[in-house]
C-alpha cells in the first residue's frame, strides 16, 4: 500500500463497508476475500454478518426517544435470503412483505405473526386469504382492494388493516413512490372518506394508516413535511370517532453510497442523493421528537411506529467479488470484462445505479481509466463506465461495494447465466447461504411437450 492517494481511499472503504486492510490484504468479517474467491468461485456475494445486526441495532437505537411502541419492520424486498432473514429476526425485528412468497419465507423464517405487515398495491385472493388465515395485519393500497378485503374476510372474521396513504409529494429522486404519477395508495386528501368507510365494515377493522415516500431519502425534513400532513389527516380521522393506533411510515431511511471514482460531472443531484451522510442517530431521533410533538399538538394518542427499513439493514453489509476475464483497449478506451454483468447487479440496468468498485488482487493506484463491463450479450451491460482502478488484469478480483440491498433479490438468468452465490462471513467462519446454480436448475422448470420429444 505505498500509494498514499490508496491508502486514503481505501480508509474510506474500511469507514463505510465490511472491508478492512490486514497486511496489504483485503478481508470481511476476518476473512480474505482473495481465499474466499478461489473458495467458492466468482461471482460470489459476501454478506458480512456483524454489519446487519449492527445496522439493526443502531435503528433501533435511534428511534429510542419515541415515547410509544417501535417496530421494525424489515422489508423483505431488500433481500429475503433465509438466512439473513434469520439474522434480522434474531436482532428482534418483524417484516414487511408484499407477496406469498415474502409471508411464506417469513412464516418460514419464525417471523412472529403479530410483527409481519402485509403491504403491496395488487394483492390477490389467495394472498390475501394466506395473510387473514395467518393472523398477518393488511395495508390497503385502494378502495378496490378494501372491498376485495372485505369480502374475504366476511368469511373469517375481522381484519385490522391500515390504509396506504399516498401523500402526493413531487420530490425529484427516481426513487420516489410517492409522487402525484405513483401507483401506490389513496390519495391524502380522499383519506378521511375512506376511513369513514371502513369503519362501517363488520369485517375489518381501519386501525393504522401508512406512507412509504420513497428509497434513498438522505433528508430528515422530507418525512417531516410528510408528517406533518399526515398527522393533520389523523386529527380529522380522530374526529370521525376513528383513534389510529398504529402509525406506519415506510422505509426509505439512506446509506452514503461510495462514489471515489464517480465522474458524472453533469449529474451533481444524483451524486447528492446517492452519497449523502448523516447521523442515523440524529436521523430518527428528529422524526421520533417530530412525530411526538406534532400529536401532542394535535391532541392525538401517541400510536405505534412502524418503519420498514430495506436498503438500511443490508446496503452496505454486502460485496460482489467477480473476477476478471478479459482486458483489451479499442479507440483508446480500456475495457475490464468481469463475471457478472446486469443480470447479477439488476440496478446498474434498471436505474443506472452507481455501485462503487475495488481492486483485491491488486494493489497500485486507482489511476486507470477503463469501463468495467459484464459478459452479457447486451450493449448496455456495463457495470461501471470511465472509473479508475489500478493496472488490473485477467484473472485479477475485483469486489463491487455496498451491494447488499436489491441485488441478490432481482438477479435473473439472461442469456443462460447462472445467478451469483452467496456465502456468510462472520469473525473468521465462512458459510454457503446460496448454492451456486447449475445449468439443470436453470432449465428445471421448463417443460418439453410430448410432441416435441421425439
Ligand atoms: C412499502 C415499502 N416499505 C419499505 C420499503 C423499503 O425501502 P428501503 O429499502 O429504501 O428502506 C419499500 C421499498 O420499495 C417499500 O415499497
Amino acid at each position: 500500500m505505498s500509494n498514499m492517494k490508496e491508502q486514503a481511499l481505501l480508509r474510506v472503504v474500511e469507514e463505510k463497508t465490511p472491508l478492512r486492510v490486514v497486511n496489504e490484504d483485503l478481508e470481511i468479517g476476518k476473512v480474505k476475500c482473495v481465499d474466499l474467491a478461489s473458495e467458492y468461485g466468482t461471482p460470489l456475494f459476501v454478506f458480512d454478518e456483524e454489519t446487519i445486526r449492527e445496522n439493526c441495532k443502531r435503528l433501533r437505537s435511534s428511534f429510542s426517544n419515541y415515547t410509544g411502541e417501535v417496530k421494525i419492520c424489515y422489508a423483505f424486498k431488500a433481500n429475503s435470503n433465509l438466512s439473513i432473514l434469520r439474522i434480522i429476526k434474531e436482532e428482534g425485528c418483524g417484516a414487511d412483505v408484499a407477496s406469498y412468497g415474502e409471508i411464506y419465507a417469513a412464516l418460514k423464517a419464525g417471523y412472529d405473526v403479530k410483527d409481519i405487515v402485509f403491504n403491496g398495491n395488487a394483492k390477490k385472493d389467495n394472498e390475501i386469504r394466506y395473510a387473514i388465515e395467518n393472523g398477518i395485519y393488511l395495508i390497503v393500497d385502494s378502495l378496490d382492494e378494501f372491498k376485495k378485503i372485505e369480502k374475504i374476510s366476511k368469511e373469517k372474521g375481522i381484519t385490522k388493516i391500515a390504509f396506504r396513504i399516498n401523500p402526493e409529494i413531487n420530490l425529484i429522486s427516481t426513487w420516489s413512490t410517492s409522487t402525484t404519477e405513483s401507483k401506490f395508495g389513496i390519495s391524502l386528501s380522499k383519506s378521511p372518506e375512506i376511513f369513514e368507510l371502513a369503519k362501517k365494515s363488520h369485517h375489518v377493522e381501519p386501525i393504522g394508516i401508512h406512507f412509504h415516500i420513497g428509497s434513498q431519502i438522505t433528508d430528515p425534513k422530507i418525512y417531516c413535511d410528510v408528517l406533518d400532513k399526515i398527522i393533520n389527516k389523523m386529527r380529522e380521522i380522530k374526529s370521525l370517532g376513528i383513534d389510529i393506533e398504529i402509525l406506519d411510515i415506510g422505509g426509505g431511511f439512506p446509506i452514503p453510497y461510495l462514489l471515489f471514482s464517480y465522474i458524472d460531472t453533469k449529474n451533481a443531484q444524483r451524486k447528492k442523493e446517492l452519497s449523502a451522510s448523516y447521523d442515523m442517530k440524529k436521523f430518527g431521533n428528529n422524526l421520533a421528537n417530530f412525530i411526538k410533538q406534532k400529536l401532542e399538538q394535535e391532541s392525538l394518542q401517541i400510536p405505534t411506529l412502524i418503519v420498514e427499513p430495506g436498503r438500511y439493514i443490508v446496503g452496505n453489509s454486502s460485496i460482489l467479488l467477480v473476477s476478471v476475464q478479459t482486458v483489451k483497449d479499442r479507440n483508446g478506451v480500456k475495457y475490464v470484462a468481469v463475471d457478472a454483468g446486469c443480470n447479477i447487479l439488476q440496478d446498474c440496468w434498471t436505474y443506472n445505479w452507481f455501485f462503487e468498485c475495488v481492486a483485491i488482487s491488486k494493489t497500485g493506484a486507482y489511476d486507470k481509466k477503463c469501463h468495467i463491463v459484464g459478459p452479457l450479450c447486451d450493449s448496455g451491460d456495463i457495470l461501471g463506465k470511465n472509473r479508475k482502478l489500478p493496472d488490473v488484469k485477467r484473472g485479477d478480483i475485483l469486489a463491487f461495494l455496498q451491494v447488499g440491498a436489491y441485488q441478490l433479490e432481482q438477479q435473473s438468468n439472461f442469456n443462460l447465466f447462472p445467478k451469483s452465490a452467496a456465502v456468510l462471513v462472520n469473525a473468521g467462519q465462512h458459510y454457503w447461504i446460496r448454492e451456486r446454480e447449475t445449468p439443470d436448475d436453470m432449465l428445471s422448470h421448463d417443460i418439453i411437450p410430448p410432441h416435441l420429444k421425439k
